[in-house]
């Protein structure tokens, strides 16, 4: 496995691979990441994962001073699972003021881009600029930020980006925590407490399934039992998979029927994402 940390160097070790699959990270990897990572191994020959803490797609009072960056441990995690690690430091992704971006579409405006202004046209510019840079056939992309994943796969189309966007199942702690490099911020307490917000969705899920239809009402409820419990509630709400437009009621479209719930809440001073995803079948 060889660690690159410029783009003419990465360029010139990958001008003759004909099948990259490619997974962008921010590092401080877990089994999340790993696991989109094997199954980059099923889509290209050629196994190119990056670590790169991208300034553009955190707000000015966000975490990004202190996102954990743990470059060694992370390559020997990825020793044996990818072929090369792309590092670059910040000035080689931005070596002037960026000036150009990539406009999302305006769900980036909703759900945690209401809380997180400018944090998907950053992600979506540097996506962009690693797709470019890399020139992959397949990127691989976890449902755990499944809005992130969903305006991917609209700059993608939109753009006609010659790649496949490739979504992993999002993975979990044992109590059902979806794993996030953030979880590490959680106190002793809070971490007991996180996997609350998986067991909230299921409910609905459940729900759901069983015929529940008045989206609202639940919403509200695991609103409350969140709360109650000690949450600050961003967001839970039901959408279409397809475009991540609010779930009607009716449902005589298929487009309705493949649901999703997704969540995003703060305990203490970290906010925690997770979804799950609910299809309707006969
Ligand atoms: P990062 O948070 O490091 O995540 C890198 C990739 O791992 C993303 O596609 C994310 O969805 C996926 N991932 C994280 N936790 C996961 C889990 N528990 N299960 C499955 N997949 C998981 O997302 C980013 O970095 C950045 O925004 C990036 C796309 C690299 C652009 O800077």
């Amino acid at each position: 496995m060889q660690v690159i940390h410029t783009i003419a160097e990465l360029r010139a070790r990958l001008s003759d691979e004909r099948a990259i699959a490619f997974v962008p990270t921010m590092g401080n990897l877990h089994e999340g990441h790993l696991n989109l990572v094997r199954l980059a191994r099923e889509h290209g020959e050629c196994v190119v994962a990056s670590i790169f803490v991208n300034p553009l797609q955190f707000g000015p009072n966000e975490d990004f001073d202190r996102y954990p960056r743990t470059l060694e441990a992370d390559c020997a995690k990825l020793q044996g699972l990818a072929d090369v690690v792309f590092a670059p430091p910040v000035n080689e992704m931005y070596p002037a003021q960026q000036t150009v971006f990539v406009e999302p579409p305006p769900i980036a405006d909703e759900l945690c881009g209401a809380s997180r202004p400018g944090h998907f046209r950053g992600m979506a510019t540097v996506v962009l600029k690693l797709l470019n840079i890399v020139q992959p056939q397949a990127a691989l992309f976890g449902k755990k930020d499944y809005q992130q994943l969903h305006i991917i796969r609209q700059m993608v189309g939109q753009l006609n980006l010659p790649v496949r966007i490739i979504g992993g199942e999002t993975v979990r702690a044992a109590d059902g925590l979806a794993l996030s490099s953030r979880n590490q911020y959680l106190s002793e307490a809070e971490r007991g407490e996180a996997a609350f917000l998986y067991r909230a969705l299921q409910e609905m899920r459940q729900a759901i399934l069983q015929g529940e239809r008045n989206f609202e009402q639940l919403q509200q409820r695991a609103v409350e039992a969140l709360a109650a419990s000690g949450w600050l509630v961003d967001y839970v709400v039901v959408r279409n998979q397809s475009d991540l437009q609010p779930a009607s009621p009716v449902q005589d479209d298929l487009a309705q029927r493949e649901l999703v719930i997704l969540a995003a809440a703060r305990l203490g001073n970290t906010r925690l994402l997770d979804n799950v995803e609910v299809c309707l079948v006969d």
